[in-house]
């Protein structure tokens, strides 16, 4: 992986190094009306590579990732001279780093860009990795490239504005990468309290150092997601499934939320398949049921969910649904085709784990 990943609370010296480093034409910098709002205005201010630099606003939420927001976003490189020597600095969540990145990947074919993820979510995946994209048509990152920015610069100072739900949001991802990475970091990161109200910055820092680096190498073997990169699809075939089923109910429910769910379901899945140990399977449902609001449904929905996960974009091909899943903390299997059959077994079975 060509990207840098800085971890470090000296946010301000890391970026006017790195972006010295680059020695970019002009500096253009994304951020959404939140962080526009209540993180840009120290940077701005303590950075000397930013002075002079333009800030381009796009609105908050995932709706806000699509065609019109990325084609403003063009507009105003153009109106304001920008080259493929200028440099995209993106501060904030997922969004800004996936539509920033895009927008970057693709003006004048490519320009350099810088996330500063604001969000754990962002830090722990979004901004790492070289992802891309947009939604379009309802369709979630339909469109994009595979495109690393030369930096990231993750720290832990940016969450203490965080509310608990977006905490845990993030905290998703870190589970699946512990159970990604093998039984010394889960149990790690399953005997860690981020919602304690004392939690520790400076530990969460270096749980997120070690996170990112399971996905770090994963990307470095695994770039553009031939083979391997598909383990970080653990715990998304079905948590997608239950997001889609809660945007269609019209209460959306967080995506780590979802993430959450969907790696208790498909540990279920991979204890029947694979042999996953019943013992941890139940620790992490537990860990995630204490945690996390669960997300209810009934065997009535489960023909809509298996309909979901038959159109999730990583199926190779119709009517076979795909997973990553484990033999055991640090074993993914990829593409592991589970029937229908097998699938609702396992909501059963989750459903009796997290009392539905
Ligand atoms: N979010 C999973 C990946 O970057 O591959």
């Amino acid at each position: 992986m060509k990207e840098k990943i800085l971890f470090t609370n000296l946010v301000e010296d890391a970026l006017d190094k790195v972006i010295a480093e680059i020695d970019p034409a002009g500096v253009f910098v994304m951020a959404d009306t939140n962080t526009a709002r209540f993180t840009l205005p120290r940077l701005l201010q303590l950075c000397d590579s930013l002075q002079g630099a333009t800030v381009i606003t796009v609105d908050a939420g995932d709706e806000a990732k699509n065609i019109e927001a990325a084609t403003r976003v063009w507009r105003t490189l153009i109106d304001k001279g920008a080259t493929r020597k200028s440099l995209m600095v993106n501060v904030g969540g997922g969004v800004v780093t996936d539509l920033g990145g895009f927008v970057a990947a693709t003006f004048k074919r490519g320009m350099p860009c810088v996330n500063v993820p604001t969000t754990l979510l962002g830090a722990v995946d979004a901004a790492v990795g070289g992802k891309t994209g947009i939604n379009l048509d309802g369709y979630k990152n339909l469109v994009g490239a595979f495109s690393e920015p030369v930096a990231t610069i993750i720290s832990t100072t940016f969450f203490n504005t965080l509310q608990p739900q977006e905490l845990l949001s993030g905290y998703a991802e870190m589970i699946k990468h512990a159970l990604l990475s093998g039984p010394q970091d889960l149990s790690l990161v399953l005997r860690y309290d981020l919602t304690a109200p004392d939690y520790d910055p400076d530990e969460l820092l270096e749980l997120l150092r070690k996170s990112v680096g399971v996905k770090a190498d994963i990307v470095a073997k695994d770039p553009h997601e031939k083979g391997l990169r598909k383990a970080l699809n653990l715990g998304h075939t079905i948590g997608h499934a239950f997001e889609s089923l809660a945007l269609a109910r019209k209460s959306p429910i967080p995506h780590g939320y979802a993430v959450a769910a969907g790696l208790v379901a498909e540990a279920v899945l991979s204890s029947m398949m694979e042999g996953f140990d019943s013992q941890l399977l139940h620790t992490l449902a537990q860990y995630i049921h204490n945690l996390y609001t669960q997300f209810a449904f009934t065997c009535d929905d489960y023909p809509t969910l298996l309909r979901y996960m038959a159109q999730d974009k990583k199926n190779d091909k119709p009517d076979q649904i795909n997973f990553t899943l484990l033999r055991a903390p640090g074993d993914p299997v990829i593409n592991v085709t589970a029937t229908p059959a097998q699938i609702t077994a396992a909501l059963d079975v989750y459903r009796d784990l997290m009392g539905l």
